[in-house]
């Protein structure tokens, strides 16, 4: 019998990818296999945005080579993004080139057609094409990794070209699912057992489907699905995001109150450069009608520090706007250039020490925050819905609240009958990215 094990890197797309992935091994009679040490296919979907992604890429290929040594049989297969770069598959294909398999983004219905040339002509399988027409989503058996939550796309690729992203060259043009699928998908959830979707895209905020359904039109549809209880979606955009979506949030009693909106910095100088399309001020407007129209919204961000050319004090600029809008989390980045990007040509680059001590300050500044933010709920009771049991604290079980809150508590329940489920949990602790308690 074969096994078969996914290495998944990076974004949620990724992940969704993966659980596709699955489901076409699985319908090819392959066997999950938690250790992909252990297992005779493994596939690398690999992620391109982080830091030295390339290096400890590359690492990871060269400790697959002793297995490969040792067990011709064994297949190695590398999707995501890396091998979206030509430079990456020229790599592979030079010092890799026992890898089996590689495939893009946009290829990955291939797979199966993929595994049966290799395994009919023993000969390595490359298929990189950009703007494949992508498979009806419909079409796919993903293997989910939850029961009661999935991942929701609802377009693929981007079109912005922030100057920093490497994205837009591996993911391809942006394409919105027509909404009418989007609904399709998540009705047959729902009659599945699934509670809680999150809608997937890379600038949710620009989605408009071929007859000019809109985001907001999109979230009100999903909104009446019979069985759903939570909606959420990430990312959104500060230069798309409309009026009309912001209202949903009083309008629509299934959309989650939180909000995952990256600021990236606080200067407007910066933000040009970055190619974002909005300034402070206009982030601040967004920022304030969302809690006129949630107050109790929660917000979280990604930031990058040490963009070519910011100053100190474009950096407190950054520090400024964290203090004001005050956010529940934050995913913080000192900047590393991506090749293929306009900014990693950018001659300003700046100083390596000055990058770490100015991200050592900006982590202490939102970790402070976030720790006060958290201590407003202690002796609360929130609404939890479960996980599973925790990864980290044994005898103990974990979910999120509304506003995306980690919650790890106690309870009498056993797994099957609380995982799922959303129960009610008195706060006792609260810590900096997380909040502890017991059902009630
Ligand atoms: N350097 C640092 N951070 C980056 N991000 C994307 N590209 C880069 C880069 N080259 C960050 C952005 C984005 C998040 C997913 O990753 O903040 O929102
Ligand atoms: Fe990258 Fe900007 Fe597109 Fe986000 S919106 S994926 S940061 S180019």
């Amino acid at each position: 019998m074969s096994t078969y094990s996914i290495i998944t890197y990076g974004c949620q797309m990724n992940e969704h990818d993966s659980e596709n992935i699955a489901g076409m091994l699985e319908a090819l009679g392959y066997i999950h296999e938690e250790d992909p040490w252990a297992s005779n296919l493994v596939v690398m979907n690999t992620c391109s945005v982080r830091e030295n992604a390339d290096k400890r890429f590359f690492g990871v290929l060269g400790q697959f080579k002793k297995i490969k040594k040792s067990n011709p049989d064994f297949v190695l297969c590398v999707c995501g993004c890396m091998p979206q770069q030509p430079r990456i598959v020229e790599e592979i294909n030079k010092r890799f080139s026992w890898v089996d398999i590689v495939f893009g983004t946009q290829n990955i219905a291939q797979l199966p057609e993929l595994l049966e040339n290799l395994h009919k002509t023993g000969k390595k399988q490359r298929a990189i094409i950009d703007n494949n027409p992508r498979i009806a989503e419909e079409e796919m058996k993903p293997v989910r990794m939850h029961n009661h939550k999935a991942l929701v796309n609802i377009t693929y690729g981007c079109n912005n070209f922030c100057t920093y992203c490497i994205v837009p060259y591996t993911r391809g043009r942006e394409k919105s699912r027509m909404l009418s699928e989007v609904v399709c998908e998540i009705e047959r959830l729902a009659s599945d057992g699934v509670r809680e979707v999150m809608l997937l895209g890379q600038n949710v905020d620009s989605y408009k489907d071929a007859i000019g359904n809109s985001f907001a039109e999109l979230i009100k549809a999903v909104n009446e699905i019979e069985g759903i209880e939570r909606i959420r979606f990430m990312t959104s955009h500060p230069k798309d995001i409309s009026d009309e979506m912001i209202e949903c949030f009083r309008t629509c009693d299934k959309l989650c109150r939180n909000i995952y909106l990256p600021v990236q910095s606080g200067s407007d100088r910066v933000l040009k450069r970055m190619n974002r399309h909005y300034d402070r001020a206009r982030y601040l407007e967004i920022v304030d009608k969302l809690r006129a129209v949630c107050p109790e919204i929660t917000i979280s961000t990604d930031i990058i520090v040490g963009f070519p050319g910011e100053t100190e004090s474009d950096f407190e600029e950054t520090l400024d706007i964290a203090r004001r809008v005050r956010y529940d989390s934050a995913f913080t980045f000192i900047y590393s250039p991506r090749e293929g990007t306009p900014a990693a040509k950018f001659e300003d680059q700046v100083d390596d020490v000055i990058c770490h001590e100015r991200f050592d300050r900006l982590v202490e500044l939102m970790d402070g925050i976030s720790l006060e933010k958290n201590k407003e709920y202690m002796g609360k009771v929130l609404e939890v819905m479960v996980d599973g049991l925790s990864k980290t604290s044994p005898n103990t079980y974990s979910g999120r609240t509304d506003g995306f809150k980690l919650v790890n508590f106690t309870s009498d329940k056993s797994e099957e009958e609380i995982a799922g489920q959303i129960v009610k949990v008195k706060i006792t602790e609260t810590k900096t990215f997380s909040l502890e308690g017991m059902e009630i």
